[in-house]
């Protein structure tokens, strides 16, 4: 049998027609070809001061500008991590940590990303009390929900931007406007939203933003925190004095500069790029609405990411459904089997959707890469496949 990486290797043209853009996204070719010298040629370490630690120095601090540049921030105000699960973890444990003698208090949604619920959950165990939001049907929290949850004692609210299975986009600028007088501060998790919609954080009005590169053709590994001025953070890991004292270790150099030019690319894009995966990701949401009984779509009609469809089919297994899929379309699951038991993820069981179509629920997300042709192929091999399934054909 062909392994997976010599049929990728070998049949580029015979690929799946990838719709998993908010799994991850290929290096952008600007994002590769600005990394390149500094996988072959300069090798220096940011600290030293000879020359050779100059040309990394002033990389670094060209990505840092780049990525403060997409958010509209100072570059001074962000920090390079591993990717989005560091940043989360910083934002939440470090201002958690660094606040706690004002109070032990943090409000969140039943719909994080586990970068985010798993911290919270840490934190119980350490004497921190969560409130955890519910969503509505749409996935959104409600503003009121937010106020309502508020003490005397909240120190953080953590609510993601945009939620990667079905995309609903949260109101952060309003709950800003009830966290900022307060003085709770308030993060988001905007992996999924960065280079997809606007993330401008002098509108949006947060205190710590989450960045992840591979979401955004940027390389894997590594992301950014924005923490505005002023803002302590307990830091996670004790060393030297890299990124002003807050993330200490030799800076990933290499990978700073593949996410700085990506944030560079996706700010120049943006409105091009909303465009083009909006105009994909309706054209198969068409297709698919058309051709499968008994569809619904899940998530907020308007409050939505540009590129992202998730669809419940019911009645099928979407486990078997990707199976019967995956010579010709690549995609992911709103609900997954194990040993005949099918689990559903925590963001449909919050928006209460029925189980009988929870179960049949999977997730097409677009790019830049994707086009119209390739979305109506995959509607078509979608339709058949549960046609197929529903009558017990496959
Ligand atoms: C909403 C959200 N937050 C955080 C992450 C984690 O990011 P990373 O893979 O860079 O650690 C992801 C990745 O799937 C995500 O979708």
């Amino acid at each position: 049998m062909e392994t997976n990486l010599s049929s990728s290797v070998g049949k580029q043209a015979r690929r799946p027609i990838y719709l998993d853009y908010n799994a991850t996204t290929p290096l952008a070719p600007e994002v590769a070809a600005a990394m390149r010298p500094f996988l072959e040629e300069h090798f220096g370490n940011p600290s030293s001061a000879h020359r050779f630690g100059t040309v990394a120095r002033t990389a670094v601090e060209k990505a840092r500008s780049q990525v403060a540049g997409l958010l509209n921030v100072e570059p001074e105000e962000i920090i390079f991590t591993s990717g989005g699960t560091e940043s989360n973890n910083y934002a939440i444990r470090g201002a958690a940590l660094a606040s706690s003698e004002r109070g032990r208090h943090v409000i969140t949604s039943r719909i994080e990303h586990p970068a985010v619920t798993e911290v919270c959950r840490q934190l119980e165990t350490e004497g921190f009390e969560i409130t955890w939001l519910p969503v509505d049907g749409s996935g959104l929290v409600r503003v009121v929900d937010v106020a309502e949850a508020i003490r005397s004692d909240t120190i953080l609210i953590t609510l993601m931007h945009a939620n990667n299975e079905v995309g609903t986009i949260q109101p952060i600028r309003e709950v800003a406007e009830i966290a900022g007088p307060r003085g709770i501060l308030l993060h988001t998790d905007a992996a999924q939203s960065v280079g997809k919609i606007p993330t401008d954080i002098r509108e949006l009005r947060v205190d710590l933003l989450t960045v992840a590169g591979h979401k955004l053709y940027g390389p894997k590994g590594v992301g950014a925190l924005y923490v505005s001025d002023g803002v302590l953070l307990h830091p996670l890991m004790r060393g030297a004095g890299q990124e002003r004292g807050r993330r200490p270790g030799t800076e990933n150099v290499l990978e700073i500069v593949g996410l700085g030019e990506a944030c560079q690319v996706a700010r120049h894009r943006l409105s091009e790029d909303m465009a083009q995966m909006r105009a994909c990701r309706d054209e198969l949401e068409r297709g698919l609405c058309q051709s499968i009984p008994d569809v619904r779509v899940n998530g907020h009609r308007d409050q939505r990411l540009p590129n992202t469809l998730s669809i419940s089919i019911r009645d099928i297994n979407a486990d078997q459904l990707l199976a019967a899929i995956e010579p010709l379309v690549a995609a992911s699951a709103g609900a997954a089997c194990h040993s005949g038991q099918v689990r559903v993820s925590h963001v449909l069981e919050a928006m209460a959707i029925p189980e009988d179509w929870a179960r049949g629920t999977i997730r097409l997300s677009t790019g830049r890469n994707t086009t119209v042709e390739e979305v109506r192929a995959a509607a078509a091999a979608i339709a058949k496949a549960a046609d197929q399934l529903r009558r017990g054909q496959l």
